[in-house]
């Protein structure tokens, strides 16, 4: 039996805030349980819903030095299907209401601190994995201590890493002498070939230096982080880690994104009642968030992040203009103030085709999915995304820019041979995208039994875990031997 940790700082069901919740949460699940025991440590935030933490036990507790302090370790744990959870414990570092904090080093600190604390927890719970899996920045010290302040334990002797970027815009950067500070690791780190990033210290930097491979959650996205438009001036180490670099796909857990066992959707459907049922989801949806009841319309959904990643400056571009078309849009997400005050604006301005739904909701999201005839997501640049996955899932077509996984995914429309399951747009522009958009308005309105085979191909897609699962199978087995 080949033991796996996988060391992250979100996963549903307990915490989530973006797709490596849905990654961590349910690619564990997909691995073989007959040949690997799957484990999952994560920090237990004040934030989490009192029902989660309802079901977390204590295990035990111990101190450990960290940053010039001795600090509380509680350890506890929670079974989810077969996959046993741990979750560290520590009031001052993971308390407040939201997981994420907009202080850079105090986000250092804390996470310093959970990668200290899972090393140190492994012989307190006498459980000693063959590799450690971290997910983000966020756990790229584990592979750094393990090599530095751990190595001398023989505990922790032949412990493999994987790094997995998730993510390459984040990596914890703030200046040597307060990284020193706080993680204790010597100067001898800090220079450019370990974890010195142009003057400052990085700690996914360290993380990539010093797993035994990486990986990113998409083939393009493998190669895209070579260059330096997509690298965030890591990618001369990506090249000179090029042979240890892999791209997996990520899957999505078809459990939970189901349309024909969806609870929170009013008429479940399949690759074949669609046709029938589909629309009455749209209709609940326009009568749920007021707009116009009609059928015919076509409704395009987005639900994300309003992040410059996703996008949205090309949307709030030309919004005016879509608006403009035959269309409703219905948005749901939370992030940079002035994307929600946008949609805010339009849905103020065009009320009854327009819905801005500035909130975080799962039950939403998965109406969203179910009822949208489109699903826009104009990415800058993109690992993976999920969201265009759970969109073809529930038979509703993306509006994609070829970038990272949306290249690896979405299979561009061909009239002409009647083939692909969405419609892509190659550059960053913003007219680019609309014409893409009427395209598919055109297609929608004039062509609808050439949409409704494009749903077909949609939702017969696989994008379910099982590929990517065995592909990360044979690198645990490469990699442990
Ligand atoms: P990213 O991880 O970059 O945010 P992904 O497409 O990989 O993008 O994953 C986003 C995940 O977060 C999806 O499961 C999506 O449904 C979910 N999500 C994003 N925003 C919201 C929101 N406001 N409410 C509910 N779910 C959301
Ligand atoms: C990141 C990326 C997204 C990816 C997700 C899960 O948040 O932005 O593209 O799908 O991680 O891997």
């Amino acid at each position: 039996m080949k033991k796996i940790l996988f060391a992250a700082s979100e996963s549903v069901p307990f915490i989530k805030t973006g797709g490596l919740a849905d990654v961590v949460g349910s690619l564990p699940k997909e691995l073989d349980p007959a040949f690997y025991d799957v484990r999952v440590i994560l920090p237990k935030y004040s934030c989490m819903k009192q029902a989660v933490k309802d079901r977390m036990q204590f295990v035990t507790s111990f101190y450990m030095d960290f940053n010039w302090k001795n600090e509380y370790v509680g350890l506890l744990t929670a079974k989810e299907g077969n996959v046993t959870f741990y979750f560290i414990d520590n009031e001052y570092y993971f308390s407040g209401d939201k997981v994420y904090t907009d202080s850079p080093v105090w986000e250092i600190e804390r996470y310093a601190y959970f990668s200290k604390a899972v090393l140190s927890a492994l012989p307190v719970l006498d459980f000693r994995p063959d590799l450690i899996h971290c997910h983000d920045w966020q756990t790229g010290l584990i592979p750094v201590y393990l090599k530095e302040r751990f190595a001398s334990n023989p505990f922790f002797g032949g412990i493999k890493t994987v790094m997995t970027i998730h993510n390459l815009k984040f990596q914890g950067v703030w200046d040597v002498k307060t990284v020193a500070g706080i993680t204790g690791l010597s100067a001898s780190y800090f220079t450019p070939d370990k974890l010195e990033f142009h003057r400052d210290a990085d700690l996914l930097k360290g993380g990539l230096v010093y797993a035994d491979a990486i990986t990113t959650v998409s083939p393009t996205y493998a190669e895209e982080i070579k260059t330096p438009f997509y690298g965030e001036g890591l990618d001369g180490l990506m090249n000179a880690r090029a042979n240890s670099l892999r791209g997996i796909l990520n899957g999505i857990d078809y459990d939970t994104f189901n349309p024909s066992g969806d609870r929170y959707i009013t008429h479940p459907y399949d690759a074949i009642s669609f046709r029938k049922e589909k629309v009455k989801n749209k209709r609940d949806l326009q009568q749920q968030l007021g707009l116009e009841e009609d059928d015919k319309v076509m409704m395009i959904g987005m639900v994300s992040r309003l992040t410059d990643q996703k996008g949205f400056d090309l949307i709030s571009y030309v919004m005016d203009e879509l608006c403009q078309d035959a269309v409703q849009i219905v948005v749901l997400g939370t992030g940079e103030e002035r994307y929600e005050n946008m949609f805010r604006h339009f849905d103020w301005k065009y009320n009854s085709r327009v819905s801005a739904n500035i909130c975080y909701s799962e039950e939403l999201s998965h109406r969203i999915y179910a009822s949208s005839d489109v699903f826009l997501m104009p990415s800058l640049f993109e690992p993976c995304g999920l969201s265009q996955l759970m969109a073809l899932r529930y038979g509703t077509i993306p509006v994609v820019r070829e970038t990272g996984g949306l290249k690896d995914t979405v299979e561009p429309y061909n009239e002409f041979q009647g083939t692909g399951t969405g419609f892509s747009f190659t550059n960053y522009n913003a007219h680019e995208m609309l014409r893409t958009i009427r395209y598919a308005e055109r297609v929608f309105y004039d062509r609808k039994r050439e949409w409704n085979k494009m749903i077909d191909r949609a939702m017969a897609a696989d994008f379910s875990w099982k590929r990517s699962a065995e592909k990360y199978q044979e690198m645990y087995d490469w990699l442990i031997g």
